[in-house]
């Protein structure tokens, strides 16, 4: 009986096995029924109150102090069939060999970490003998999390065709797509969906194992998973439905995990798995090329090819763009494959432009109590909130290729090179490609992102070429909006890369960076909580009742002053309840309804409050079509770029002038206009896909094909998220819409202040010029320097009043991008939370601004400091 219940250890050995397998599922069933009862009580009043204690505790609770002896330890075998080629190559990985080892700790402790280098078999393999070993057996599930979509779906691909079984046993669930069935045993995920489950049943009672793979990552969700899981743990022994947690590393820095008492207050077992690594040698380079490492890469590799013997090359990038433009130039230079490009056809500008009709209305104004409230806990089903894969998967900036020109060297090598590309957001069966041998007589070359570094492992590499760059998603010091930036990768990330070259014989890496630059890079990167502004994260664990967030177990806690940034900003928007005599600094504010809704959209709080509003009027699909373009960042293309010859310069100069009149067209006439930059947005994506979203018209008009078709992906998303949430919206998920009506756009101006209203500025008056460097400068609460409109924007000329922003970029001055204009008397009745209507505070407490440790201004004295007079309007 030693699975049937975690307070008795049994020490009498078990009479046969089918025995086992009965009383196993008696267990489990009537565990089962404990754990829908837990679940219950977790959702109503007690038990949530229970969970949330749990989760507030300063320290560890005790129950799984005492590992208990083979507490669920499963008793029967679960055969697996499995072709003879696979058995042979899985009795190769090292992980094999550790399996009794792993095992054992596994059945004798609740939480186990597994550290072992990429490739030693951790993700294929541990699942597996999970299963072997009973564990999904009798209803359970396995399920691992990974940081990664490319991981979670090839993962399970390859577990499925190793265990010789279906899709509908061996399944994944990923944002908005997946196979899971009644049947699934085994389901790879992002750590977002887990985190979403663990919304609906705290106690996510039919997981029997979770596996939380590629820890060393430190995405956040993983971080807020494993925090959330060491209450869950216990929680599951003290229903006797135990849980097991797996944290699997690729490195062996797991301090943070293990020495954390907050976190576990016994250290789980660490089992190191080696890994068979043949030797690899690092070269460095002399010099360090600070731009052009692509071509760099480019040369290295050449030189690989034709001077040094058989064997694979991976080439580790930063970006989708650099990765192709890499592929295009090593092709034409050892040519496998041809690549054919076809010239744009023309596109009538007729087509290019919304209709837009001219209607006039009484000022029309939206209602901030009329947002759609479900229970959240019924309707939810397709929510998301996945993490970002690699910096490729977003990467839509600069596709413009490094000038496949001239310089290209010409190989003398007969030997062609099979390039291939490897990112996250290439299609599965692109990227299963790399895992096949190449085609006899050539060498394979494969271009990657840092998808290649931990995630996957390509057979057969023995040339690393690294540039040393990884694409980082940084978070402005200004607004915390984010963006993506090529910089060094860690010590850890590089020794990672050099890895890869010794996997099946002693390799080369060739480090395209002298050895002074590696000594100065960080030793291993910061956990991503550490980094980012925190007030999505905050409102998902408001939403799970998590009041108090400061009491949460963080693996590595954010900054303090980063949490009660966060609180301040939902308290603003609405999301979270102010408390009377409770200070925001104090983190306990709980969830209010608006947040709830809002904590159901996948996207940042601010955009979530727009769609949250957007109901009224009709005005959902231009909402989600606004807030999918400005996720998306680079939406035009880089007309002003420094051209190469003068017939490319003119080239540029007509297209200039081309996308400037469409500009003109899609920001409309009128009152429409006011919406600004948002309002050009709407009018591009409704342009673009009433023609059809082609490259051509792309190409055209100065669009960027590939931010449109994200874009086009995202609206189909955010409409399903909505229509989930809001059952009886009824959204068709159409790319093709109508243009908005005049009303409606002034609806969604007043949507768009709800939503970014921290983001407000002021044009500084003429009489409140303190100098000239004030001259058509905007004052906003963020900042003491004067912001500019940047000049792409279509109010640039126009000078509004009162604007809003979607976010400040530092160039030569301030400039505000995503401009729109709002009326003044807007204000008070949208944003109450900002003004202050009695004395101005003194000396206003200072907070935080995200990512910048700057010190802001309070949110009441907003008005005040910058001398704003507000209309005189009633507010009730
Ligand atoms: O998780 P870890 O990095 O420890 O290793 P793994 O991902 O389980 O990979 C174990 C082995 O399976 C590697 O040698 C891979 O090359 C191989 N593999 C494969 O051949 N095809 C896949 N789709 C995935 C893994
Ligand atoms: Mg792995």
């Amino acid at each position: 009986r030693r699975h049937s219940s975690g307070s008795e250890p049994e020490e009498e050995p078990s009479s046969s096995e089918e025995e086992e397998e009965e009383e196993q599922k008696e267990g489990a069933e009537k565990s089962s029924g404990s754990a829908v009862n837990a679940a219950e009580e977790a959702e109503g009043g007690v038990g949530r109150a229970g969970a949330e204690q749990a989760l507030a505790g300063a320290r560890a609770p005790e129950p799984q102090a005492a590992p208990s002896r083979a507490p669920c330890k499963p008793a029967v075998f679960i055969p697996v069939h499995r072709t003879p080629e696979i058995q042979e190559a899985r009795l190769k990985l090292p992980i094999l060999a550790e399996e009794q080892v792993v095992m054992e700790a596994i059945n004798d402790n609740p939480i186990v970490i597994i550290c072992g280098e990429t490739g030693s078999g951790k993700t294929t393999q541990v699942p597996q003998f999970l299963y072997e070993a009973g564990y999904a057996s009798s209803g359970g599930i396995i399920g691992i999390t990974e940081p990664r979509r490319v991981a979670a779906v090839s993962m399970s691909q390859r577990v499925a065709k190793e265990m010789n079984l279906s899709h509908r046993v061996v399944s994944y669930q990923i944002r908005y797509e997946g196979n899971v069935t009644d049947e699934t045993r085994i389901k790879f995920m992002t750590d977002g969906v887990l985190l979403k489950e663990i919304q609906k049943d705290f106690l996510l009672s039919k997981y029997k194992v979770i596996i939380i793979d590629e820890a060393h990552e430190r995405s956040m969700y993983t971080d807020i998973l494993i925090g959330l899981l060491s209450r869950i743990v216990p929680l599951r022994h003290k229903k006797g439905l135990p849980l097991k947690l797996i944290i699997m590393s690729a490195t062996l820095r797991v301090e943070d995990f293990t020495a954390n008492t907050r976190l576990f207050s016994v250290q789980p077992p660490v089992i190191q798995v080696d890994a068979r690594q043949f030797p690899v040698t690092v070269h460095f380079n002399k010099k360090t090329p600070l731009d052009d490492y692509s071509g760099e890469c480019f040369r290295k590799v050449c030189k690989i090819h034709r001077m040094l013997p058989a064997g694979g090359i991976l080439v580790f990038l930063t970006g989708q763009a650099e990765v192709h433009s890499l592929c295009r130039r090593l092709r034409k230079a050892f040519p496998y494959q041809k690549n054919t490009m076809q010239n744009a056809a023309c596109v009538p500008l007729l087509m290019c432009c919304f209709h837009l009709p001219s209607l006039s209305q009484t000022l029309p104004k939206i209602d901030l109590n009329n947002y759609s409230v479900v229970p959240p806990d019924e309707g939810d089903e397709d929510r998301d909130f996945d993490s970002d894969d690699d910096a490729a998967g977003s990467d839509l900036d600069l596709d413009l290729g490094d000038g496949d020109s001239g310089e290209d060297e010409k190989s003398d090598s007969s030997l062609p090179l099979y390039v291939l590309p490897l990112y996250s957001l290439l299609a599965p069966e692109k990227q299963a490609k790399v895992f096949r041998p190449p085609p006899p007589g050539t060498r394979l070359c494969v271009v990657a992102t840092n998808v290649a570094e931990t995630s996957l492992t390509i057979p057969g590499i023995k040339y690393v070429v690294d540039s040393g760059r990884e694409k980082r998603r940084c978070y402005d010091r200004i607004t915390g909006v984010s963006s993506f930036r090529v910089s060094w990768v860690c010590q850890a990330s590089a020794e990672q890369r050099a890895g890869r070259a010794g996997r099946t014989e002693p390799g080369h890496c060739y480090r395209l960076y002298s050895s002074a630059v590696f000594m100065d890079f960080e030793k291993f990167s910061a956990p991503e909580i550490t980094k980012r502004p925190v007030e999505d994260l905050i409102l998902q664990m408001k939403a799970l009742n998590i009041e108090k967030v400061i009491n949460f177990p963080f693996p590595t806690p954010p900054p303090t002053e980063a949490l009660a940034a966060a609180e301040e900003l939902l308290i603003a928007l609405g999301a979270l309840k102010e408390l009377k005599q409770q200070l925001a600094a104090k983190l306990s504010c709980p969830i209010s309804p608006l947040g709830r809704v809002m904590a159901t959209f996948p996207v940042a709080p601010r955009y979530a409050k727009m769609l949250a509003l957007s109901r009224q009027h009709q005005c959902l699909p231009y909402t989600i079509t606004i807030v999918s373009a400005m996720t998306v960042r680079e939406l035009f293309e880089e007309l002003d770029r420094p051209a190469g010859s003068e017939e490319e310069a003119a080239q540029l100069k007509g297209r200039r002038a081309r996308f400037l009149q469409m500009q003109k067209v899609w920001a409309g006439q009128g009152p429409m206009q006011k919406l600004g930059d948002l309002m050009v947005m709407l009018g591009a994506v409704g342009a673009c896909e009433y023609s059809g979203c082609t490259r051509e018209f792309c190409e055209q008009n100065g669009l960027r094909h590939k931010a449109m078709l994200e874009i086009r992906r995202l609206r189909g998303q955010l409409t399903t998220a909505v229509n989930s949430v809001c059952r009886d919206a009824g959204l068709y998920v159409d790319p093709k819409m109508e243009p908005p009506t005049e009303a409606q756009v002034t609806y969604l101006r007043q949507i768009v202040l709800a939503g970014l209203g921290d983001h407000l500025a002021r044009r500084v008056q003429a009489e409140e010029l303190l100098d000239d460097k004030w001259r058509n400068a905007y004052k906003t609460a963020l900042l003491e320097d004067p912001v500019f409109i940047h000049p792409s924007s279509v109010l640039f000329k126009e000078l509004p009043e009162f604007v809003v922003y979607q976010e400040i970029v530092e160039t030569t001055k301030l400039y505000m991008k995503g401009v729109s204009a709002v009326e003044p008397e807007w204000i008070p009745a949208l944003l109450p939370p900002y003004c202050h209507f009695g004395k101005p505070l003194e000396n206003p407490p200072p907070s935080y601004c995200p990512g910048t440790g700057r010190v802001r201004c309070h949110r009441p004295s907003v008005f005040y400091r910058v001398g704003w007079q507000l209309p005189a309007v009633e507010v009730d």
